[in-house]
């Protein structure tokens, strides 16, 4: 089968290779791709920034966002050939630590964790995969290639999650919510955003090509203007942030109303530096018990609020996020940058073996 491969570590690697056809272990499905959708993290393990293979072996199967079907399932796993499926990305550390434990891999303690498609486990960008089917999330055949969003929807569905358990401390009843980055993520939580039946503001920096209209047809509101001056406009109890700018980020969190939690979902490279009054920023938090949570990957129980959250929205919506799609033999092309695309999809059936 075809897959496709990258060296951890080494730019330059990524590549289609034929490997070996994957056979699952007793108690695992056996996939065929669909798609696999692409993300900042996938390129940076592209550009040899980030990921590992597993200890012995140099190749990594690069992938996290799946989408497949099954073509063979264990009886009386529930599954059956032909089902949609998508995989969940992380799995438990071995030792395990009390996270783990207790099914909340994606709060790991100690980083052993291994993720697939990104640390130490071969990913879902291939034609075949196995996968485990206690890993395994059963996608709504209705949503068709829009159920390759299953992955970033689960990592926007445990961000709300964080959101709602923090704000629980206290009463809380948020009114206002904004968005910082239209891209997957950022539209994703605005979906949620509005499913909650919240006042949903997206700031970005564009002014055209699909964002603004995205942002619309949820019944939220479009802004482009510079964040301080939005920030004052709608001051909003609850900050999604999806961008990982890092001046972005400390606007933000002197931005919120009081009580207000700021979600950090986007992931900034080191070393860029700043100046911040941090004394301010200390004021901010301390003086209207303000919170700033980060939040990373998702367990199995944010995989299903995202089934339920892609299956109640508007699936014509879901799939205008899809902006590009490429065959697996062009899959090099899918890492450059378009400046209005939203998500990449690389599909995986149908090609040339
Ligand atoms: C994935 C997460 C993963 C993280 C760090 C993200 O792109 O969506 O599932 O935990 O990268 O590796």
């Amino acid at each position: 089968m075809r897959a496709l491969t990258v060296r951890p570590g080494r730019p330059g690697s990524l590549g289609v290779e034929e490997v070996a056809d994957p056979e699952p272990a007793a108690g695992e499905l056996l996939v065929r791709g669909v798609a696999l959708g692409l993300c900042g993290t996938d390129r940076e393990i592209a550009s040899g920034e980030y990921g590992r293979a597993a200890p012995d072996r140099g190749r990594l199967i690069l992938g996290h966002e799946s989408l497949g079907r099954v073509a063979e399932a264990p009886h009386g796993s529930g599954f059956n050939p032909g089902d949609l499926v998508a995989g969940v990305v992380r799995r438990p550390d071995p030792v395990p630590c009390g996270a783990c434990a207790h099914g909340e891999f994606d709060m790991c303690r100690n980083g052993r964790y291994r993720e697939r498609g990104i640390k130490e486990l071969d990913g879902y960008g291939a034609e075949l995969w196995c996968l485990e089917t206690d890993y395994a999330v059963r996608v709504d055949a209705a949503l068709g290639l829009a159920g390759v969003l299953m992955e970033p929807a689960s990592v926007v569905a445990k961000a709300w999650e964080q959101i709602e358990r923090v704000g629980a401390r206290a009463w809380f009843e948020p009114r206002r919510a904004l968005v910082t980055g239209a891209g997957p993520i950022g539209l994703l939580a605005a979906l949620l955003g509005r499913q909650r039946g919240l006042d949903v503001h997206v700031l970005d920096r564009v002014t055209d090509g699909p964002k603004p209209d995205l942002v619309r047809a949820l019944g939220a509101t479009y802004h482009s203007d510079a964040a301080g001056d939005v920030l004052t406009a709608v001051r909003p109890d609850v900050v999604v942030e999806a961008t990982g700018a890092a001046a972005l980020v400390c606007e933000a969190i002197r931005g919120t109303a009081a009580y207000g939690i700021v979600c950090l979902t986007g992931v900034s490279p080191a070393g860029r530096r700043l100046t911040v009054d941090a004394g301010a920023v200390n004021r901010a938090i301390v003086l209207e018990n303000d919170v700033v949570v980060g939040s990373v990957n998702a367990n199995l129980r944010h995989f299903r609020q995202a089934a339920d959250a892609l299956a109640r929205a508007d699936r014509e919506w879901l799939h205008r996020l899809l902006t590009r799609r490429v065959p697996l033999e062009r899959a090099a092309s899918a890492f450059e940058r378009h400046a209005d695309g939203i998500k990449t999809v690389i599909t995986l059936e149908g090609g040339a073996r």
